[in-house]
């Protein structure tokens, strides 16, 4: 890598220039905080979903998966103390006109002008608030979740019983969360609308610190093992007490470091039976568990760990970005870790003409039924490689006119840019191999 630092808007000007992520609305001059992702973004954002939903569900007996929607009843949100308590608070400084929330003051003075004389704090809620029903007398008033866990504590019971799974277990989902951010820069770090995968863990109150130990190191583990981010650019921060969210007993975040500064990525969280014992509370409805074995009733208490597709997106793209030289030309890359990298094969034949094109076709075809792979056929080699190394596709394969005679082709790598030549016939199981 370059001496030179890291900033957002180099990641975020070639997210844009290779279709990962752009500007909402852009062509009508752009919405505040609500980004598109691309065709190549998409792909890389639906790799980090499907990786976690494999770790977290797919090879675990003890966690099951479900999607809740995202209007709820909104006395959910009364029991979930986000009607009360989901806010914060704002100024406006008298000088510049500028609102600014109240714990963002620097040493009491406005961040934009330097001022120090403000308006009364005020409230500000930070969930959109929207109405349900076609008829005014039989409009409802209902919010856009700001985050997905409530759907399962909702459902608890209903997921419990169907998946006959007994306490310890796990319930998961992914889904899209809003809120209403004051604060709205670092490209997708903050947004007013991203995705998490969210896993609420229900164990024996007695259990309880053991699980949390657990899940720390488990999703510890993830970053590094499953996403390949270097574990130099993570740390756990755990939250003093005295910051402890009025629901939590004890509570790390998984932070990275971005350009911006180390952030959370990920937070962990003993929540107790707080979540569950509110719903119960507030709905009426019985949420005790019964352990058939023991005869024991109890409200489980609940781990968390929950983290945002978006920062998981903005970290695999900061953590694999990389500049080097290659014969005394630059090239800029992305040196994802294949489990998540967007393209996994690029095809090219040599030359549009010549009958290249009647063997790479049906390569690429083929590759096509596993992998999601680009055929690109336009331009020099070199500036083909460049691409595809912009995008992070670990491997180009090229057919030239060699191949005609000797059924064979060249892959090349994109870390080190060595090459290979293999037979045709080879080319799949060649990868297979490497892109476990
Ligand atoms: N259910 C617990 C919960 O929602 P949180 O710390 O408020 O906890 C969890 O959010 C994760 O969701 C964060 O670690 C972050 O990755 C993501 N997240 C929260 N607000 C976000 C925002 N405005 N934009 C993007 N991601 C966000």
């Amino acid at each position: 890598m370059s001496e030179k630092k890291l900033t957002l808007d180099t990641i975020s000007s070639l997210a844009k220039r290779r279709g990962f992520i752009f500007q909402s609305s852009e062509i009508y001059g752009g919405l505040a905080s609500c980004w598109d992702f691309g065709p190549i973004g998409v792909e890389l954002k639906n790799n980090v979903k499907n990786l976690w939903w494999k770790h977290v569900v797919r090879m675990r007996d003890d966690v099951v998966g479900m999607d809740s929607s995202i209007l709820m009843h909104p006395d959910v949100w009364v029991a979930s103390g986000h009607v009360g308590a989901f806010h914060d608070m704002l100024v406006d400084c008298l000088g510049c006109k500028t609102r600014v929330r109240e714990d963002h003051l620097v040493n009491g003075k406005c961040p934009r002008c330097g001022g120090s004389e403000f308006t009364e704090p005020q409230k500000f809620q930070l969930m959109f608030k929207t109405q349900a029903g076609s008829t005014e007398t039989g409009k409802m008033d209902v919010w856009l979740r700001p985050e997905t866990c409530q759907g399962i504590f909702v459902d608890f019971k209903a997921v419990q019983t169907v998946s006959r799974q007994k306490v310890p277990f796990g319930i998961a989902q992914i889904g899209k969360s809003f809120r209403n951010e004051v604060t709205t820069k670092s490209f997708i770090f903050r947004s007013r609308e991203f995705e998490q995968m969210e896993m609420e863990f229900f164990v024996h109150p007695d259990k309880a610190d053991e699980w949390y130990e657990h899940w720390r190191e488990a999703r510890w583990n993830f970053y590094i093992d499953a996403m390949g981010i270097k574990k130099e650019n993570l740390k756990l921060e755990p939250h003093k007490p005295e910051n402890l969210a009025h629901y939590a007993k004890a509570a790390v975040d998984i932070e990275y470091n971005f350009p911006m500064g180390w952030q959370e990525i990920e937070g962990i969280h003993n929540r107790t039976d707080f979540d569950l014992k509110q719903h119960q509370e507030h709905s009426g409805k019985s949420l005790i568990y019964h352990n058939q074995e023991t005869g024991e009733k109890y409200i489980p208490w609940v781990i968390e760990t929950s983290a945002g597709v978006e920062r998981s997106v903005l970290t695999a793209m900061c953590d694999a970005y990389d500049e080097d030289e290659i014969g005394g030309e630059k090239r800029t890359i992305l040196k994802f870790n294949s489990n998540i990298a967007p393209v996994k094969v690029a095809v090219f034949p040599l030359q549009k003409k010549g009958g290249l094109e009647e063997i790479a076709m049906p390569l690429y075809r083929t590759l096509m039924e596993k992998w999601f792979c680009q055929y690109d056929e336009a331009g020099n080699i070199g500036r083909r490689y460049r691409r595809q190394d912009e995008i992070g596709t670990p491997y180009c394969v090229t057919i030239d006119f060699d191949t005609i005679e000797d059924k064979a082709v060249t892959i090349r790598e994109r870390d080190t840019t060595e090459q290979v030549r293999i037979g045709l016939d080879k080319v799949k199981d060649w990868l297979v191999e490497r892109l476990k």
